[in-house]
């Protein structure tokens, strides 16, 4: 390989050092407060037996073939009907990953005369679809169902004829605030459409045994849902929801389903078992809640800052440098907190995105605050 062709991404790597945008991985240490894994289902008891159990009765590790070769498993099969009784949908399908439920939705489903009207704070998954949809996009100000509205109507005056679609998430991955469902729901409604509800924070977390925040919005038929199974659900995969001919379609044209080796039936059998342990343990919704409302009061009379509402708590620092330099000092000291930065999040408003989850206690989280204000002050914010 020529030096040449190297230095190109050398040159790359280099702008983005400067920029404080360069990203690598390390094996997490420290007190947990950055991971998904809300109700610590991950590292659970009940969830390791579950997969124990399934290799004793004989499931597979790998699928072996795409779902429509010979991937397709009686686990995957059960799982599917047991999330969409669940959840409320006509059907369900189980992806590898919530990227690939997002990308495929997105790529396949708006049709060329459509319009995807999406917010503009919107996963990068969903923009993946988006950006290969033959549909007409337009993306609108972050949380205005109004914005939505006025998209559709300008597209409908302009002679448009397809069918509008509406993409958000139910809760904001990098914010923790919610989106205005019922008003999206009933603008999907209205304009016969279809509206695209992500609810990757909220599974778990949010509604009746945490099915979520758009379970019961009535609007029926004009609503999808993902349910990423890799965050509160604590395994992998993502279940995917809608009217079943939507569904039919997805496995019949989207690409990262029919050429893509079907997930693990191990995985399955986790998920499986993660959505029962939902049912059976409501309680543990109610723990995450009280840890919740402390970590949103300790938010409030430490650092003098609104909570969002919910389990992702971000801070605003604005600078890159800055929000990398505060999160290490906070691993120094044992609390893992990462700073998030663009092009995740909007250029100027790079973060610490703290997630509270069972993995923690009060006196850890009351802990992190007393030594973030600190951190915070000592470094003029
Ligand atoms: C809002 C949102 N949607 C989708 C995804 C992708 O899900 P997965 O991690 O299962 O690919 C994520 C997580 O990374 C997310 O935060």
């Amino acid at each position: 390989m020529s030096g040449v062709a190297l230095a190109r991404y050398a040159k790359t790597m280099a702008g983005l050092e400067r920029k404080s945008r360069i990203r690598s991985v390390t094996v997490a240490s420290g007190i947990d407060f950055a991971s998904n894994d809300y109700l610590g289902f991950a590292n659970s008891a009940r969830l390791k037996a579950a997969i124990r159990a399934a290799v004793d009765r004989g499931v597979p590790v790998g699928a072996g073939a795409s779902r429509l070769l010979r991937g397709n498993h009686i686990e995957h099969e059960m799982l599917e009907a047991e999330a969409a009784r669940l959840f409320g949908v006509e059907k369900s399908l189980y992806f590898a990953s919530g990227y690939a439920a997002n990308a495929a939705i997105f790529s396949t489903l708006p049709l060329r005369d459509d319009l995807v009207v999406y917010d503009e704070l919107i996963h990068a998954s969903a923009m993946e679809g988006i950006s290969a949809s033959k549909a007409i996009t337009r993306a609108v100000p972050h949380n205005d169902a109004c914005a939505v509205e006025q998209a559709i109507r300008e597209w409908r005056d302009k002679g448009g004829k397809g069918v509008p679609w509406i993409g958000v998430e139910s809760l904001y991955s990098m914010d923790g605030d919610r989106a205005p469902l019922r008003e999206l729901a009933e603008l999907a409604r209205r304009h016969d459409g279809f509206l695209v509800v992500d609810e990757a924070h909220a599974t778990g977390v949010f509604g009746q045994e945490g099915r979520g925040l758009a379970a019961n919005l009535g609007a029926g038929s004009h609503v999808l849902t993902v349910h990423t199974c890799g965050k509160a659900l604590g395994a992998s995969g993502a279940l995917l929801g809608g009217p079943k001919i939507l569904v039919d379609y997805l496995i019949n044209r989207a690409r990262n389903f029919i050429y893509s080796t079907a997930p693990s039936p191990l995985m399955a059998a986790a998920v499986r078992e993660a959505l029962r342990f939902l049912a059976d343990e409501p309680e543990r919704l109610t723990r995450l809640e009280k840890l919740v409302a402390f970590a949103s009061a300790q938010l409030q009379s430490r650092l003098a800052k609104t909570p969002s509402g919910s389990q992702i708590i971000p801070v605003l620092i604005g600078d890159n440098g800055r929000a990398v330099s505060i999160a290490r000092q906070m691993q120094a000291e044992g609390f893992d907190i990462r700073a998030i930065r663009p092009p995740t999040v909007p250029e100027g408003t790079a973060r610490l995105r703290i997630s509270i989850t069972l993995n923690v206690e009060e006196q850890q989280i009351s802990a992190m605050f007393e030594r973030l204000f600190t951190i915070l002050k000592e470094n003029g914010q």
